[in-house]
C-alpha cells in the first residue's frame, strides 16, 4: 500500500496495480522544470501577498532552486513510484526543507498546477518547432535557388501536365512551412494565459495576486474564468492540430522524395547518411527516413484524434480523463521535432539530377496546352485550339513522335494556323518563361517568391 497526498479522507493507499494505472510520472516527469518554476512564481506571489512569510517563502525559493539542479544534474532521480511530477516535488520538498515545503500548495490545487505546467512546457517545445520550421523553410528557398533553372514535369494526377521549375515546386513546400510558422505562433500566443489562482476550480479565498504570477512566469495575462482555467485543453488541441498539418506537409514531401529518388523517376539522389540498404538485395538504396515520416503522420494525426475525443463528453471541470493530454501531445511534439530535425539535412545533402528532371519533361506532351496557346494568340478560339492540339497529340502518340520531333506538316494537319515559329513557342524554356503571371513558374516569379519567403524568415531570426 502506498501513502498518498490524500490520506486523511482515505484510510490507505491505492494498491498496487490500482496506483500504477493511477499514476503519470512515466509521461510528466519531464515537466520537471515547469513544475518548479510554477511552484517558485508562486510562492514568490503568496509571499508578496503576504500569506507566506518571508521566511518560508526563502526556505521554499531554496529548496526548489536546489531540487532542480539536483535532478537537472542527475544527482537526484524522479521516482517512478510517485502519483505524478507535482507530488513528487512537493513531497521531495517537504521532505527537504520542512514546514515551510507544506505551505507551498496554499491557494492552489493540482488542478491549476497541471494546466499551467503543461502551457509553460509546450511554450517552449512549440518555440523549438519553429525554429526548426525556419530553418527547414531556409533550406528549401536555398536549394530553389541553386536550381532556379531547373525544369521538371509538374504533375496533375501524378501525370505529366505542364513544365514547372525544380524551385517553383521547392517554394510550395517553403510556403506551406511559413503557414505552418503562423499557425503554431498563433496557437501559441492563445495559449500563454496563466491558469494559477484558479484552485480545483473555484478561485480561492486567499487575497492572491494573479496577475503577479502571471507576469513572474512570462505570460501575457491571467486566464479569465477560474473552471475554464482549469478544464481548457483547446491550446492541446490546436497544438496537436498545427503538427498534424506540419506532419502531413513533411510527409507529403517525403512522398515526392521517395518518387523521385526512385529509379523510374532519378529526379534526385539521397545521400548515403541518409539512406539505408537491404539486407539481401545488394543494388538497394532505400528512402527509409522519408518513408518513417510519411508513416508516422498517422500517429500524429492519431493524437489530434485521441484529444478531441478524450475532451468530447467531459462535464466541466477537471476530470482524471484530462491526464490522458500529455501522452497525446508530447508524442506529436516529439515525433514532429524528430522529424523536422532529419527533413532539413536530407533535402540539403541531396544530389539533384537536372537532366533526368528536363528529360521526364521534354517526353509526355507536357507543352500541349503551349501549342493550344500558340494558336488561341492567333485568334483560333480556344476550344478549337484545345481539339485541334487533342487530336495531333493522338496522332503523334501513334506515330511515336513529340511536338518537338513532329514536322510541321503533322502540325498542319490538325490546322493551318501553325507556322514554324510553333518550335520556338513549345520550347521548355519558353514555356516556362512566359508562365510569368503573379505566383507563376517563370524565372522572374521564381526569384521575386525567394526573396518574400526570405523576408518572412527573416522575421524569425
Ligand atoms: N496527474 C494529473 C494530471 O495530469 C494532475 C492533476 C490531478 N488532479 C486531480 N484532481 N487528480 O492531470
Amino acid at each position: 500500500m502506498d501513502s498518498k497526498l490524500w490520506e486523511g479522507r482515505l484510510h490507505s493507499g491505492l494498491s498496487g496495480a490500482a496506483s500504477d494505472y493511477n499514476s503519470s510520472i512515466r509521461v510528466d516527469s519531464r515537466m520537471y522544470r515547469e513544475d518548479i518554476l510554477g511552484s517558485l512564481a508562486h510562492a514568490q506571489m503568496l509571499c508578496e501577498t503576504g500569506i507566506i512569510s518571508s521566511e518560508d517563502n526563502a526556505a521554499i525559493q531554496g529548496g526548489l532552486s536546489a531540487i532542480l539542479d539536483d535532478i537537472t544534474s542527475g544527482r537526484l532521480a524522479v521516482s517512478p513510484e510517485a502519483e505524478d511530477i507535482h507530488t513528487f516535488i512537493e513531497a521531495e520538498l517537504t521532505r527537504r526543507i520542512g514546514d515551510p515545503g507544506k505551505k507551498l500548495h496554499t491557494a492552489r490545487s493540482r488542478n491549476d498546477q497541471v494546466a499551467t505546467d503543461v502551457r509553460l512546457y509546450l511554450r517552449g517545445q512549440s518555440e523549438s518547432i519553429i525554429s526548426l520550421l525556419v530553418k527547414l523553410a531556409r533550406v528549401l528557398t536555398d536549394k530553389a535557388e541553386q536550381y532556379s533553372d531547373a525544369i521538371m514535369p509538374g504533375y496533375t494526377h501524378l501525370q505529366r501536365a505542364q513544365p514547372v521549375s525544380f524551385a517553383q515546386q521547392l517554394l510550395a513546400y517553403a510556403q506551406m512551412f511559413l503557414r505552418d510558422i503562423g499557425r503554431t505562433n498563433d496557437a501559441k500566443a492563445r495559449m500563454n494565459r496563466c491558469p494559477l489562482g484558479a484552485g480545483a476550480l473555484a478561485g480561492t479565498s486567499f487575497p492572491i495576486d494573479r496577475e503577479l504570477t502571471s507576469r513572474l512566469l512570462g505570460f501575457d495575462a491571467p486566464a479569465a474564468n477560474s473552471i475554464d482555467a482549469v478544464s481548457d485543453r483547446d491550446f492541446c488541441v490546436e497544438m496537436a492540430c498545427a503538427l498534424s498539418l506540419i506532419m502531413t506537409h513533411l510527409s507529403r514531401l517525403s512522398e515526392e522524395l521517395i518518387l523521385w529518388s526512385s529509379w523510374e523517376f532519378r529526379f534526385i539522389e539521397l545521400a548515403d547518411e541518409y539512406s539505408t540498404g537491404s539486407s539481401i538485395m545488394p543494388q538497394k538504396k532505400n528512402p527509409d527516413l522519408a518513408e518513417l515520416t510519411r508513416g508516422k503522420t498517422g500517429r500524429v494525426n492519431g493524437n489530434l484524434i485521441s484529444l478531441l475525443t478524450m475532451l468530447k463528453g467531459l462535464p466541466l471541470a477537471y476530470n482524471k480523463d484530462m491526464q490522458e493530454d500529455k501522452e497525446a501531445i508530447f508524442d506529436s511534439f516529439d515525433t514532429v521535432l524528430a522529424a523536422l530535425t532529419v527533413c532539413a539535412p536530407i533535402l540539403e545533402t541531396m544530389a539533384v539530377n537536372t537532366g533526368s528532371m528536363r528529360r521526364a519533361a521534354t517526353q509526355g506532351f507536357i507543352n500541349a496546352t503551349d501549342a493550344a496557346d500558340y494558336l488561341a494568340a492567333k485568334g483560333v478560339p480556344f476550344r478549337d485550339a484545345y481539339k485541334a492540339v487533342g487530336s495531333l497529340v493522338k496522332y503523334l502518340i501513334s506515330e511515336g513522335k513529340t511536338l518537338e520531333s513532329a514536322e510541321l506538316s503533322d502540325y498542319k494537319r490538325f490546322c493551318p494556323a501553325f507556322e514554324s515559329d510553333v518550335y520556338g513557342f513549345v520550347s521548355l524554356d519558353a514555356c516556362l518563361k512566359r508562365r510569368n503571371s503573379l505566383g507563376g513558374t517563370s524565372p522572374e516569379q521564381v526569384a521575386l517568391q525567394i526573396n518574400a519567403v526570405r523576408a518572412e524568415l527573416a522575421k524569425y531570426e
